[in-house]
């Protein structure tokens, strides 16, 4: 879809990056460190100095005790962590039950593993997570929980009930949880996001993954860290060890930097995201789409049905660019069986509020009636 944006010169609301860039310390600590001489292979579990930011991190904003030493790991983004995870933690013929949709990278990263996915469907319009189909998917083969939470696709951010639902199962059943939290800083309207490693009986079963991509608009650098026992670090860092062994060295220390910074920065990306939630919200609102307020993350899902009856997401996302200059993303990839997520559609709001407007003003285009008489022009093939 982002070749598609290229191609037709479209506002590329697919992919989810921001249009603009991080901030001026962050950047400027990587120019330093690629001037410093800081060019060459990092240590295996990353620079220290990173490493102890992970962990004063997760001591400032949860309460969370590890040691950098041993229970921090850093990794080519939270994408490596979640491979490395499942490559580390499954064996062939296991069982992951994930939240279904599912970032598109977990799909493949429990095949790697030779385990299977099972899904527990969170669905519209408030996209909750159901307990009883939760502990429903659990079978003795069930080695993971791999939860994502605030969630990528739907904006759901996991409550504390729904978090204990899945640490009674876990700690009932034994399993280890892998949680990629990697828009852990992206909550609105005063929604806490809560680490299911807080919870008790989590700490130690829970390898917790997050990344500086989304915290601080550097997705490029792909600058990602696990936390978790120490028994559980040194097994997923086994894995990572013949993935990428290490990577992004100069841009180690800048994030740590970053993860630094004071609380005001945190509190800032959250609210202006917000702001760009809801330009982006209500312009879909005005075009007709039937729109999942998301409570975070930088996505917006709708359903498209009020504009394109047969509710062929593929389609209508393949016809979008020419229909009106703006790219989405069909949900259906990000489910198991593609059918349940047919009528879905994918928008990011990681853009500037600019193009947010001109985006959603392009949109409106498309409302039934709407000026342009297409609403109806949805027949063409993809
Ligand atoms: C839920 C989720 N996890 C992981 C990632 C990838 O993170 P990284 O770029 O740090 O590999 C993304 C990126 O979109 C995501 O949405």
């Amino acid at each position: 879809m982002s070749a598609l944006a290229v191609r037709t010169g479209a506002i590329n609301l697919g992919q989810g990056f921001p249009d603009t860039d991080g901030p001026p310390e962050v950047l400027d600590a990587a120019v330093a460190a690629i001037r410093g001489g800081h060019n060459q292979y990092p240590p295996g579990r990353g620079v220290p100095e990173l490493r102890e930011a992970i962990a004063r991190h997760q001591q400032r904003f949860y309460g969370l005790s590890y040691d950098p030493a041993s229970e921090v790991l850093v990794t080519a983004g939270a994408t490596e962590a979640i491979a490395a995870a499942c490559l580390a933690l499954c064996e062939p013929g296991d069982e992951v039950v994930v939240l279904e949709p599912t970032y598109d990278s977990y799909q493949a990263s429990i095949a790697m593993a030779g385990a299977a996915p099972v899904f527990v469907t969170l669905r519209p319009p408030d996209y909750r997570l159901d307990p009883v189909a939760l502990r429903a998917a659990v079978t003795p083969r069930t080695r993971l929980l791999l939860v994502n939470s605030p969630h990528n696709p739907t904006g759901t951010v996991l409550d504390r009930g729904e978090l204990e639902a899945i640490a009674t199962v876990a700690v009932e059943r034994d399993l280890l949880v892998v949680t990629d939290e990697v828009y852990e800083h992206l909550t609105f309207d005063g929604r806490e996001h809560v680490p299911l490693a807080t919870l008790p009986g989590m700490r130690d079963r829970t390898v917790t993954i997050s990344s500086g991509g989304k915290t601080f608009n550097t997705t490029g650098w792909k600058i990602g860290w696990l936390c978790g026992s120490p028994d559980l670090v040194t097994a997923v860092t086994t894995a990572k060890q013949f993935l990428t062994y290490v990577n992004g060295g100069p841009f180690q220390p800048a994030i740590a930097t970053g993860l630094d910074l004071p609380d005001a920065y945190f509190a800032g990306i959250a609210a202006d995201l917000q702001a760009k939630r809801d330009e982006l919200c209500a312009g879909l609102d005005r075009a007709g789409f039937g729109v999942f307020r998301p409570e975070g993350t930088y996505f917006v899902t709708v359903d498209i049905r009020p504009l394109r009856p047969d509710g062929d997401g593929m389609a209508f996302c393949r016809e979008l660019p020419e229909r009106c200059g703006v790219v989405a993303v069909p949900n259906q990839v990000f489910y198991g069986d593609p059918a349940v997520g047919r009528h879905l559609v994918r928008f990011s709001f990681a853009k500037r509020i600019e193009v947010l407007h001109e985006a959603a003003a392009r949109l409106a285009s498309l409302a039934v009636g709407g000026s342009d008489g297409e609403a109806d022009h949805g027949e063409a093939s993809p």
